[in-house]
């Protein structure tokens, strides 16, 4: 074999041997507790999948107006829960999220507790444009909420006429 040669196997081991040990620290049950730990943080939720919450939103419109108060209230109690899970993976996005739940999610549970569908609206409409403002901040102008004909969890029952009694706000 020519040396060129040898040379070229020698290097692609190196290679190899590199991404052998970079796949091996995404062990999560093996190597040191470090390593095992980076692994875990690596497959963590990030914003991606909290944004599924866009599922909640929509509930809380349609829960709203089809008199379900109590519902209304449950899911907007849970949006901040679950932004959670996305203000500690991206802590970079922490302070966004947490105006959001400020500028948004508050008033929007107040008008709830009141059953004032005008300031439900008014709230709700103000709600999307921090949505997607917050999504044009980030560079994700492309991913605009518009609020759907039907309900996305229309397994839900919307009008089942419930009070606001489930006690909770968003603020913590
Ligand atoms: C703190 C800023 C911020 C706020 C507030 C915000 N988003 Fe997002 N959203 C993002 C970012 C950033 C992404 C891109 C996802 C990623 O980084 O993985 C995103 C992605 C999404 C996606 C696409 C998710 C996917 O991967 O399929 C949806 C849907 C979404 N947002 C809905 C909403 C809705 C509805 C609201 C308001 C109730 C909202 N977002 C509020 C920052 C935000």
């Amino acid at each position: 074999m020519t040396k060129r040669l040898w040379a070229w196997l020698i290097l692609l081991g190196l290679v190899g041997v590199v991404v052998f040990a970079q796949q091996a620290q995404k062990d999560i049950f093996k190597g040191r507790t470090s390593q095992r730990l980076d692994a875990l943080a690596f497959i963590q939720p990030g914003l991606g999948s909290v944004m599924i919450d866009g599922n909640r939103f929509t509930d809380v419109y349609f829960a709203a107006h089809g008199g379900n108060w109590g519902l209304a209230q449950y899911q907007v109690k849970e949006m901040p829960e679950i932004q959670e899970v996305g203000e500690i993976t991206r802590p970079q996005k922490a302070p966004m999220l947490k105006a959001f739940e400020q500028t948004h999610l508050l008033p929007l549970a107040k008008v709830i507790e009141k059953k004032d569908l005008t300031a439900f609206d008014q709230a709700f409409n103000s709600a999307i444009q921090g949505c997607n403002g917050c999504h044009v901040a980030n560079g994700y102008s492309f991913i605009n909420y518009k609020l759907p004909k039907t309900p996305v969890e229309a397994y839900l029952n919307f009008n089942l006429h419930t009070e606001p009694k489930y006690g909770e706000t968003p603020q913590k």
